[in-house]
């Protein structure tokens, strides 16, 4: 498994070769204590536990655990000689998986739009909400679970689905019985009091959450310590009130990433390209918006107008060499 440090825009990261550095200090520390770093690990791989440590195999397979202790962070010290004396420093640095993806979710309850995002290929998962079904003319219980049921006939990938209650007891039957429907379900619930409680006892059940209208970093923290699947902070909304949204999913990312919370960052209310284009700058994990945001990205005036010339020179080329009919 494969890691990169995560760099900011800037590309100024002061701690841009840390990743190296931990490698080579566990490297050493293994290749000189060998054999029982190797067979202590939980972590080493099945098959390298009776290996013999010494040696730069056991080295390699001893530092090979610590790639796995944690997805995110890495902690580690390097040893700094002074003419009089050794000093320790600690550091820890943000690690970013090099086969994390993506994923686009479409923010929608259309289902032509859905299977549109579908069969182009790119779509990981559907979120809803009350007003987006309302918009749809869904009403009334059995017409919402059909609805959700047949979204999830069409879409590879988790969908979000809104409880309606406001109150622990009510949100949690009402999540229970959307989970029950199908396994993509995600059960989406409102940042209040009641909530929280409700994305805890959820979680403690295996069941997917996605901690919805959330506007701020201390709200994505109590979501994330509550065992939130996923968190959908709203950058567009803020923005409509002149915050800028990126800053809060920047922040989020940071605060997650220093504790390594598994939490997905859900970047809603995605608005246009920038948004999902700043998004995968700063690390967001999922980003959900309407489907003109996603077939935005498409286009390119320079990709028309190429296109047109290769075809024009193409039909252009066919002319010239066609065999003049006799
Ligand atoms: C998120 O899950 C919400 O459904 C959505 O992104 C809200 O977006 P809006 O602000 O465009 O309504």
């Amino acid at each position: 498994m494969l890691y990169r440090e995560k760099i900011p825009a800037d590309n100024q990261h002061p701690k841009q070769n840390q990743s190296f550095n931990c490698w080579i200090v566990v490297f050493f520390l293994t290749f000189a204590v060998g054999k029982s770093f190797t067979t202590s690990s939980p972590l080493t791989p099945p098959g390298w536990e009776r290996s013999k440590g010494r040696g730069l195999s056991g080295a390699i397979k001893g530092a090979c655990p610590f790639f796995f202790l944690n997805s995110r962070k890495i902690s580690f010290i390097t040893i700094h000689k002074s003419s009089k004396f050794f000093t320790f420093v600690p550091h820890r640095v943000s690690l970013t998986l090099y086969n994390k993806k993506m994923k686009f979710f479409i923010d929608t309850a259309n289902l032509a739009q859905i299977q549109e995002a579908q069969d182009l290929g790119v779509l990981d998962g559907v979120t809803t909400n009350p007003s987006l079904m309302a918009k749809e003319g869904i009403s009334g219980n059995e017409a919402v679970i059909e609805h959700y049921k047949a979204i999830c006939n069409i879409v590879d990938g988790d969908v979000s689905a809104e409880v309606i209650s406001t109150d622990f007891e009510n949100m949690v039957q009402e999540g229970l019985a959307l989970a029950k429907l199908n396994d993509k379900i995600v059960v989406k619930v409102p940042m209040i009091k009641d909530g929280v409680k409700a994305i805890k006892y959820f979680s403690s059940q295996g069941i997917k959450t996605n901690c919805t209208l959330v506007f701020s970093a201390g709200q994505a923290l109590l979501a994330a310590k509550a065992g939130a699947t996923y968190v959908s902070p709203f950058i567009g909304r803020l923005d409509d009130i002149s915050t800028n949204g990126l800053d809060l999913i920047e922040d989020i990312r940071l605060i997650y990433d220093n504790y390594a919370y598994e939490t997905q960052i859900l970047a809603a209310s995605v608005r246009h390209t920038m948004h999902i284009l700043e998004c995968a700058k700063i690390g967001a994990d999922v980003m959900t918006g309407p489907l003109s945001a996603i077939l935005s990205l498409l286009k390119h005036p320079l990709t028309d107008s190429g296109l047109a010339q290769f075809l024009a020179d193409h039909a252009k080329a066919a002319e010239k060499s066609a065999v003049p009919i006799p």
